[in-house]
């Protein structure tokens, strides 16, 4: 049997540049070598591409508390090219052909990761990917836009106000407070890992906030401040998507923060699966994929929830490309839910080049 070529992608410019490495280390090490070759591509914090040989990507993602890839060299520096259908790295210096890819396996976090933007290369390079579409990506990055989806087809989503940077005039912090009611939630609409996220108790630290989060994004998000549990539900699949069993995550911090999520050892607690009841469980897992649908995803997302109080079950957020170590929530969910994680990694693997071959029987051309 031929090996599946697997480009596993991680790193990026983002400030999810450490976690990436993290997950990359756990699927890198799970993934089945009988079944594939691996080959370790990673972005530095400047997006440059290179080849990183195993004991070294190995070593650094070992290093515990920040991770980096080092800066790419003309050495080590690559890029994807695609030629007579199959896909090469190459090196941009010399064209030296280092080595083809089956499938790419992105696992970058965040901005210029998780938004499209990689899945459109993807596309332009015509190799099958694991996960999220350019539009399905783009929609779950930007919270605007996917509440507005969320909204249209009836699924519950917090209330918000989206401020653009013009808009902001002296009055609109004003009418905001009115109508949401303090305390809020201030959000840059494209970003993740909760980096400019703030909940606010005044005025003025609502105008700090929201000039904070305009320093990360052209478009800012109010939200009602939503008192309840937090949980997430791991979604698989293209057409026909699955959901796992439903999390909680208890932050130990005011809320789930950059630093409980990240730099807190003890800043939150997973607990899998969620001490929910049949009903409310299966109430969040059709809530799930029909987000998932809805927001016009493949392969995998992780969807979160709020639940209140009175058991009503409010959608806050996805993530088309969640956190994959071996200790992070949607690989758990699905080891809960009888998937353990090498398996999982052969089914996205598996969807992503299904999703391939539907796509490459579309015709494109005028008949
Ligand atoms: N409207 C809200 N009400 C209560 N808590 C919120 C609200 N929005 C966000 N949070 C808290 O902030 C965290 C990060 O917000 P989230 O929208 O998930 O951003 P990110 O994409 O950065 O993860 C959430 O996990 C939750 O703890
Ligand atoms: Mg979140």
């Amino acid at each position: 049997m031929t090996k599946i070529r697997v480009g596993l992608v991680f790193g990026g410019k983002s400030g999810e540049h450490e976690v990436s490495i993290r997950s990359a280390k756990s699927i890198y090490e799970a993934l089945d070598k009988n079944k594939y070759d691996v080959v370790l591509i990673g972005i530095d914090k400047a997006g440059k591409w290179l080849l990183a040989e195993t004991v070294r990507f190995k070593a650094l993602a070992e290093n515990p508390k920040r991770p980096a890839l080092p800066y790419a060299s003309r050495t080590d520096e690559i890029l994807p090219f695609t030629k007579s259908n199959s896909t090469h790295l190459i090196s941009p210096y010399t064209g030296q052909n280092f080595q083809t890819i089956d499938v790419f396996f992105p696992i970058v976090h965040g901005t210029y990761g998780e938004d499209g933007s990689l899945q459109g290369l993807f596309e332009l390079l015509d190799t099958a990917y694991v996960g999220a579409g350019v539009l399905g990506s783009g929609i779950g990055m930007d919270k605007d836009v996917m509440k507005r989806l969320l909204q249209q087809n009836k699924i519950p989503v917090g209330k918000c106000k989206v401020l653009k940077k013009y808009e902001v005039k002296d009055n609109i912090l004003n009418d905001v407070i009115r109508n949401l009611k303090l305390p809020l939630f201030v959000k840059p609409a494209n970003l993740g890992s909760s980096v400019g996220v703030s909940k606010v108790n005044n005025r003025e630290e609502l105008q700090k906030a929201v000039h904070q989060a305009f320093q990360y994004d052209t478009k800012v998000l109010i939200e009602k401040y939503i008192r309840g549990r937090e949980v997430e539900c791991s979604v698989l699949g293209n057409d026909s998507p699955i959901a796992s069993l439903p999390g909680e995550i208890i932050p130990r911090h005011e809320f789930y923060s950059y630093e409980a999520k990240y730099l807190d050892e003890n800043g939150a607690e997973l607990i899998i699966p969620a001490q929910i009841d049949k009903k409310t469980t299966k109430k969040i897992q059709s809530m799930a994929i029909k987000v998932f649908r809805t927001l016009e995803c493949s392969g995998m997302a992780r969807v979160d929830f709020f639940l209140t109080a009175d058991n009503k079950v409010i959608v806050n957020e996805i993530n088309t490309l969640p956190g994959f170590t071996r200790i992070s929530m949607y690989p758990k969910l699905w080891d809960a839910s009888g998937i353990p994680y090498t398996q999982l990694l052969d089914t996205l693997i598996n969807l992503a080049i299904e999703k391939k071959k539907d796509r490459d029987l579309l015709i494109r051309e005028y008949k």
